[in-house]
């Protein structure tokens, strides 16, 4: 394992059988290496984007997600441009360079409105990233000439019998091709993957892996998959922290210079699960942004994290984590060739 760590701390390239090595091995070495790299690479600021879950109504029925259409136990919101503008000037008041906009593929949220609210936003001088799922080619081009910077839009897995058996309606053909349209029209790109999901293999995860160095993703979240009670996988296997970890530590060895996020997720699951993924690779966190009102309603999964507290509370909390670490807070819009 040392001598695969020594390699890749170097030439940042690793084989499918190396990568299986790592993700079978326990041993924090991997996740010192990734710190090593990401300091080298991003120095030691953390960038915050401020994050609006605008609406959680949503046409896809997703296996794994609490806001699959056919759980009809929630609550459905969407919110005003009015209340989407609210989150922005809360984040910018805080002194955010980036707000991430995002929710559930819901109609309502027709090309036009996307890109009159992109213009709005754009109007406080932040970038703007967007996590809307899968659109045309017209509607992604549209929403980059009305001033959006980023795109997110996870893999979530490159098994695609995997991805057919928990997407019904979707095709995996699709979401690649979404992901690379993204990436041909000059968005920077995120994308990602769930750890954990049942029947998933390690073979898979190290091919995840491989998948957001072949497209060369300037961002890579890794979600561990959390079972949620209103869906197919309520009775599924939850203990996904230390390989999301795993999967999150050999990204950055390969990508060394990209954005990291430590997930929410990671912190549902495990208690200070931000603070151990920003020193095992990452570098980006993303407070939540949405009154408080709204965020037990964006339930993707149980136990999630800050859903009773209020912006600001996140915004200090985040900020006394970061700083407590001995870690800056950035005061770049954090591009992937930002330095630092
Ligand atoms: N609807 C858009 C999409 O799917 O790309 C964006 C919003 S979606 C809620 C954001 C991410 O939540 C998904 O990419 C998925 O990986 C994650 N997610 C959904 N359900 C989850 C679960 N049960 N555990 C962990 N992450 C989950
Ligand atoms: Fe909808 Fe995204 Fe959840 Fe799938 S993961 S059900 S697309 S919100
Ligand atoms: Fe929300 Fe800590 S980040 S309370």
């Amino acid at each position: 394992m040392e001598s695969i760590l020594e390699k890749a701390k170097v030439n940042h390239n690793l084989k499918k059988e190396e990568i299986i090595e790592l993700l079978k091995t326990d041993n924090s070495l991997l996740f010192e290496t990734a710190n090593k790299v990401r300091e080298k690479y991003k120095g030691n600021s953390v960038h915050l984007r401020g994050l609006i879950e605008f609406t959680n109504i949503c046409k896809n029925d997703c296996f794994y997600c609490g806001l699959r259409c056919s759980n009809k136990k929630i609550e459905r919101y969407r919110l005003t441009e009015e209340e989407i503008l609210n989150c922005v000037k809360r984040a910018v008041n805080a002194g955010y360079k980036t707000v991430v906009l995002q929710g559930g593929e819901d109609s309502y949220f027709t090309s036009e409105r996307i890109c009159s609210i992109i213009k709005e936003i754009k109007k406080y001088d932040v970038a703007l990233t967007l996590s809307i799922g899968e659109k045309t080619l017209e509607e992604y081009k549209a929403f980059k000439e009305a001033g959006a910077d980023r795109y997110l839009m996870r893999i979530e897995t490159t098994d695609k019998d995997l991805y057919k058996s928990l997407h019904p309606n979707m095709s995996f053909e699709n979401r690649v091709n979404c992901i690379k349209t993204i990436k041909n029209l000059g968005y920077e790109t995120g994308t990602g993957c769930l750890v954990g999901l049942p029947n998933q293999t390690i073979e898979s995860l190290a091919d995840d892996i491989l998948f957001f160095k072949e497209i060369n993703a300037d961002m890579v979240g890794i979600g561990p998959f959390i079972p949620h009670s209103e869906t197919p996988l309520a009775n599924a296997n939850k203990d996904n922290f230390d390989l999301a970890l795993k999967v999150m530590a050999i990204t950055r060895l390969i990508l060394p210079d990209i954005n990291i996020p430590a997930t929410t997720a990671m912190e549902s699951l495990k208690e200070n699960g931000r603070v151990i993924a920003l020193n095992s690779g990452a570098n980006v966190v993303m407070p939540n942004m949405t009154d408080t009102i709204y965020r037990a309603k964006y339930e993707l999964y149980p136990n999630k994290i800050c859903i009773n507290d209020s912006p600001d509370k996140c915004i200090n909390c985040i900020k006394g984590k970061i700083q407590a670490m001995g870690r800056e807070i950035s005061s770049s819009k954090g591009y992937r060739n930002d330095l630092f």
